[in-house]
């Protein structure tokens, strides 16, 4: 491992060169299924559970490059740790649309982010079909493992072998076609419930104006409580945020000309266009659905994940990371080719709402360039010290996630592992210590692309000091595309 002490002399300033960067996102077509046995360290007998994965797993369609990674297909990885053993598992969600696709060996859907169909825009002109991609989270909750895509319902797997079932309706909690996002948090002690856990979800329907429905199930599925709430505008919400009490959405600056999209030029996604004379509109939303919503205005930004948020004396603090501007994408340019140093980072924000004076004020928590934030799943939605990150190896700039980082939000003290030059982080995952007292006593995992070897690894961390090397690094055979979200489950599958 590389701390940021004894990297070798750079040739330039960045710790990371793109042409590696770059290899993280070939496809990985191939489904594995194996013990891992290439393993730097111990892993502990005590970290029991199944750490699930989801992401694209296809960059391209037979050698058709999708436009942008937020449109290629899910993959799961299911990695199983038993008793130090570890298993680790991959397989695509069977979508309707992956299969067709891998049937006809070409796209025959355009991606939401710019993907298009070949033949130009005559061939992509009024197709609004969208496809499925089930790409973004996995959760196992009320004994369903499911993938999640925002736009469109779950699709369940299997939880042992990772096989689809089919699309899935929670037991008609959803009507077809309806929507389930891919960011549901667990409440772990809901005062609705007499303090048993519940999942709270939302789902968007965008349009002049947009219906935002909250869902909260409990334990087992059974639809909890269930509200709507309709919002002036265009809204593109990613993520939102809960405590106790309340759901908080942020209402990003945008637009939406659904023109060149309609006309076959664009993909929907690079027709929102951020404006950035507008305020960010936050919407609180009491979890009791007899109580008024309240708006207030925050300056102009953009934000797809929250952090975490928590009542406290009487006000609402919520930690999120914010762009000041939309990342759009162009429609004749590559992913692969972003120069990162000409874009701003995503940083770290706490927005502090007083809501009997509508008054809101927003503080810098971290300048650095981070992302995938992930909380002590005991402190959700509740007053917390550390947030876990990933976020680049430097402290200023823009840059590709390298490092993972431990955020102490009450004094600003900073723990960082890096994986530069060759290693890229994803989503950090924090699992509690049997018997732990403190909230940073828990194992840290994150799946790190190492460029170096064309494979990743699977790296445990200490969260108690992040400093330290790591626990252990368990090689896979092979690489895995950069992910997005994942989730832990004590069951072990
Ligand atoms: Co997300």
């Amino acid at each position: 491992m590389l701390t940021q002490e004894n990297l070798p002399t750079p040739t330039s300033l960045a710790p990371y060169n793109r042409e590696d960067w770059q290899k993280g996102y070939q496809s990985q077509p191939k489904e594995y299924d194996y013990w891992i046995d290439d393993i730097e360290g111990e892993v502990p007998v005590a970290l029991q559970g199944t750490l699930f994965r989801n992401g694209p797993g296809l960059l391209d369609v037979n050698g058709q490059r999708l436009h942008h990674p937020f449109d290629g297909d899910g993959m799961v990885c299911a990695i199983a740790f038993d008793a130090g053993r570890v298993h680790f598992r991959n397989r695509f969600v069977r979508t309707a649309g992956f299969l067709a696709e891998q049937k006809a060996g070409k796209i025959l859907y355009r991606g939401v982010f710019g993907t298009q169909k070949p033949g130009g825009w005559l061939a992509n002109a009024l197709d609004f079909q969208t496809k499925n991609i089930a790409n973004t989270n996995v959760i196992y909750w009320g004994s369903k493992l499911l993938a999640l895509w925002e736009a469109a319902e779950p699709h369940r797997l299997d939880p042992k072998t990772l096989e689809t079932l089919d699309k899935e309706n929670l037991d008609g909690i959803l009507a077809e076609g309806d929507a389930f996002a891919a960011h549901p948090w667990i409440d772990p002690s809901c005062e609705f419930d007499g303090g048993a856990p519940c999942l709270v979800n939302f789902s968007i329907k965008p349009g002049l104006s947009s219906t935002i429905t909250v869902y909260e199930l409990d334990p087992t599925g059974k639809l909890l409580r269930r509200q709507s709430r309709t919002i002036p505008g265009f809204a593109f919400i990613h993520d939102f945020a809960i405590t106790p009490n309340y759901c908080i959405f942020f209402q990003n600056p945008v637009r939406f000309n659904p023109i060149p999209f309609a006309l076959g030029f664009r993909g929907a996604g690079e027709c929102v266009k951020f404006e950035p004379n507008k305020p960010t509109r936050i919407m609180v939303i009491p979890r009791n659905s007899r109580k008024p919503m309240q708006i207030l205005e925050a300056p102009s930004g953009f934000v797809f994940h929250h952090a975490n948020a928590f009542e406290q004396d009487g006000r609402i603090c919520i930690d999120s990371i914010c762009y000041e501007d939309f990342p759009e994408v162009e429609a004749n340019s590559d992913f692969r080719q972003v120069d990162f140093e000409a874009l701003r980072p995503g940083q770290l924000w706490r927005f502090t709402l007083n809501l009997r004076e509508q008054a809101l004020q927003r503080q810098l928590l971290l300048e650095r360039c981070c992302e995938f934030p992930y909380v002590h799943p005991d402190f959700v939605g509740r007053p917390y010290r550390y947030l876990f990150m990933g976020a680049a190896h430097n402290a200023i700039g823009n840059a590709p996630l390298q490092a993972i980082i431990r955020l102490d939000v009450t004094t600003g003290e900073q723990q960082l592992w890096s994986a530069a030059p060759w290693g890229y982080v994803s989503e950090p995952v924090l699992i509690p210590r049997p018997d732990a007292t403190q909230e940073n006593d828990g194992w840290v995992l994150t799946l790190v692309y190492d460029a170096h070897h064309h494979r990743s690894d699977i790296v445990i961390l200490d969260g108690r000091d992040l400093n330290r090397e790591p626990i252990a690094r368990l090689h896979l055979k092979h690489h895995i595309p950069y992910g997005l979200h994942g989730s832990w489950t004590p069951k072990v599958f």
